[in-house]
């Protein structure tokens, strides 16, 4: 038995078949094939499983296909902020139900009374196919039945079949961090490029193969063809991984019943046989037990996703990842608003000042409510000796609020306002941080007042230092007291090694903890914007008050030994595929010697880090530099102060992964357009055909551009700022320098 599906234009078209009882998919494009046959199942762990009684068998082979159905879908939804204010959804869909019969007895007992044998079991999946113009996904569902009810995954096997030895985009797989510079490498390179690639220095890293990546991992074949694969709605279920099978492959690394505390060299492998090179089989997230998933029937994984493209720009326009996800849940979504903030940060970063308040002791403890018997040793920071260094005071807040309002920012984000700095990353130290106690020099109800009397809000920060039990405890109060003092929205951080240990940061219980956090916050009205949490999947078009994350490399990296100038020409085609990236972007004062000890040097110019606000979409962007750095170039942050962060249209111009996007932007409810475009470390020379302006209507257009001489390594800060009058059909010709770009307004006259 075979079932082909097409999309709506008929360029994508899927097969499914059985391959000998193994479910099989391919998948092409205009003719061209990206997926040759490729199975899907899931292991289930055998030796440690949930169902009473049960023996466990995979999800893997002996299926027959006891149903099939089409259907096809289209409607078009509006999210609450996006790139554009209307989003088509339309797909054709494949659903076939599998079944598995298994002929031995079954024992029904469950260890503590007698049970009986049945005859024989089967077992029901459903893999559920949707078929877009601009790419596929595929998903798991395990509906409830007599013999599926609870099981543990000790691998999801889902084959992601090349069709060559494309050129790849991708990072190191790991299961603590998203922190690494991308590589562009061949498949066929990725293995012998890994052990460069793998960011040891981050404070938590966990890498489990020569050949595992991340997703978002895009791709681009020898004729041309984008492919990127990358995952929908992770709820409840662990963060997938791909690794390749190469030339050199002798088993996939399954990990299960391991002490994920350490990287296991020798992981089990799994049984079934290796697929052929240039194959990427999925591989999830294990928790503390080496496990993969606990499920409890009816359940369903993530989507699976696959888009496909002959233009790079399909790619940055596609909704294929939010269309998957589930419509939003928030009934009153009145309170969650595009955001535009500057913070006290970019300094303690840079290492100039500190989150801590005081250098006194060797090691400091809060509180006493946990282990009353500590209580001597318990930190009084009224006596404690200041550093004088701490940046989170009174006097430095008020002086970025007051350039905050003066410059139409909403928000002053505030890190290092509460006690427990003073030991808090790397230490496993389960009770860092209260989020409610403010340190001595940080008057909360005082600064909110002062924010608010001008306008302006704060902006809440909780790292939790990965204390996840330590950050639930206290989530209530800490949320409340933002409500108190008028906050309404929170930074969170999990850098380190997870608590409870062994536990990493894309797992199952972990994409629990994120998402926890992110119902919770919406019940006290708080928008979300976490770091160091799961890479995004598409979830904020469910719950809209996920308005940012990191989890990547971001500008702090600029302060750390710095970032390529191609950085920003990638991390559209991968990170942001799922969600908006809280990149922090604005850096004017790219030499941080020059107002710090610290000598490493952001790679950018200043008409590049304009464009930033457009090629790198999210409706939460900072202004990262410091005020009196801004006030030096205030001409070039007008741009800052103008461009909008949420939108009605979005046109991407020109895009090639690495080398140089192009985005023009329609500001929602306006008639205004920005354009921002931003190149690698080669340059970049454009013409801006302005057809997409409206009809008979002029424009007032100032350009930001870098200057001839620019560049960003020897001439960061030499840009030309130019007016004049457009209308629909004209032309804007613009030289973007090595690492540079450029940044457009136009306002409608
Ligand atoms: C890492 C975050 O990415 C950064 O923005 C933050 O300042 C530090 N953690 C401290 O929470
Ligand atoms: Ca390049």
């Amino acid at each position: 038995m075979a079932v082909e599906i097409t999309s709506p234009n008929g360029n994508m078209v899927l097969n499914f078949t059985l391959d000998q009882g193994r479910p099989t998919y391919t998948l092409s494009y205009k003719g061209k094939v990206v997926v040759r046959p490729s199975h899907l199942g899931l292991e289930l762990a055998k030796d440690k499983h949930a169902s009473l009684g049960l023996d466990e068998d995979d999800l893997m082979e002996g299926f027959q296909v006891v149903d099939t159905k089409t259907s096809e879908f289209d409607e078009t939804w509006k999210p609450v902020w996006g790139e554009s204010s209307t989003i088509q959804n339309h797909y054709n869909e494949l659903a076939v139900t599998l079944v598995r019969h298994f002929d031995r007895p079954k024992y029904t007992g469950n260890g503590m009374s007698p049970g009986t044998f049945l005859k024989g079991y089967e077992r029901r999946i459903i893999i559920r196919f949707r078929v877009y113009d601009d790419g596929i996904g595929f998903r798991y569902e395990f509906p409830q039945q007599e013999d599926l009810n609870y099981f543990l995954i000790k691998e999801e096997h889902s084959e992601f079949a090349m069709a060559g030895d494309h050129t790849a985009w991708w990072l190191p797989g790991d299961y603590d961090t998203q922190e690494q510079e991308t590589q562009q490498t061949k498949l066929s390179e990725i293995r012998g490029q890994m052990s460069k690639a793998v960011n040891w220095g981050n404070s938590s890293v966990a890498v489990f193969s020569p050949t595992g990546v991340q997703t978002s991992l895009q791709m681009k074949t020898a004729d041309g063809l984008y492919i990127n694969i990358h995952e929908a709605a992770c709820a409840d279920y662990a963060t997938m991984h791909l690794e390749l099978v190469d030339a050199e492959t002798k088993e996939l690394t399954t990990r299960l019943n391991g002490n994920s505390n350490t990287y296991t060299p020798n992981p089990k492998p799994s049984h079934y046989s290796l697929p052929k090179p240039f194959t990427f089989v999925s591989h999830l997230t294990p928790d503390a037990t080496g496990l993969k998933g606990a499920m409890q029937t009816p359940c369903e994984t993530p989507w699976r996703t696959i888009m496909v493209s002959d233009d790079a720009r399909d790619m940055l326009s596609s909704n294929l990842i939010l269309n998957l996800n589930e419509p939003c849940k928030l009934e009153d979504t009145s309170w969650i608003h595009p955001t535009k903030y500057c913070g006290v940060w970019w300094e303690m970063i840079v290492g100039k000042s500190t989150w801590n308040y005081t250098d006194q002791f060797p090691s400091i403890k809060l509180g006493g409510d946990v282990f009353p018997n500590s209580q001597l040793s318990i930190i009084n920071y009224q006596l404690a000796k200041p550093n004088g260094r701490h940046a989170a005071n009174n006097e430095k807040v008020k002086r970025y609020i007051d350039f905050a309002a003066k410059n139409g920012l909403d928000q002053v984000l505030v890190e290092g306002w509460n006690v427990g700095w003073e030991d808090w990353a790397n230490m496993w130290k389960r009770d860092v941080f209260d989020f409610q106690t403010p340190y001595p020099d940080f008057d909360i109800k005082m600064l909110n007042d002062y924010a608010h009397s001008k306008g302006v809000k704060l902006l809440m920060h909780h790292e939790t230092s990965s204390s996840t039990q330590n950050y639930e405890r206290h989530l209530e109060a800490a949320f409340n007291l933002m409500n108190k003092y008028g906050y309404d929205a929170v930074k969170t951080g999990y850098v380190g090694d997870i608590i409870p240990r062994g536990d990493h940061h894309y797992s199952q219980s972990m994409n629990n903890h994120y998402l926890y956090v992110v119902k919770e916050a919406a019940k006290h009205h708080i928008m979300v914007n976490a770091h160091e949490a799961t890479r995004p999947t598409g979830l904020c078009r469910t719950y809209p008050n996920l308005v940012g994350n990191e989890s990547a490399r971001g500008t702090e990296y600029e302060a750390f030994g710095g970032s390529r100038p191609d950085h920003t020409c990638i991390l559209p085609f991968t990170r942001l595929q799922g969600g908006p990236m809280d990149y922090t972007p604005g850096i004017f004062v790219t030499k941080l010697s020059e107002w710090s000890q610290n000598t490493s040097w952001a790679r950018i110019t200043i008409a590049g880090s304009l464009a930033l606000y457009l090629t790198m979409y999210s409706p939460l962007q900072m202004a990262a530099d410091l005020p009196e750095h801004y006030e030096k170039f205030d001409d070039a942050f007008q741009f800052i102060r103008d461009v909008a962060c949420d939108w009605d249209q979005s046109i991407y111009l020109e895009a090639e992964p690495a080398d140089y996007i192009t985005v023009a932007r329609k500001a929602k409810g306006t008639q205004n357009w920005f354009i921002g475009g931003k190149c690698d470390e080669n340059g970049h020379k454009t013409n801006i055909k302005l057809d997409f302006l409206e009809k008979g209507r002029k424009y007032n257009c100032t350009i930001y551009a870098d200057a001839p001489n620019a560049h960003y390594e020897t001439n960061p800060q030499a840009y030309v700022i130019s007016k004049r009058v457009v209308k629909r059909g004209d032309t804007l010709k613009l030289q973007e320098a090595p690492g540079g770009g450029f940044a457009v307004s136009l306002i409608a006259q």
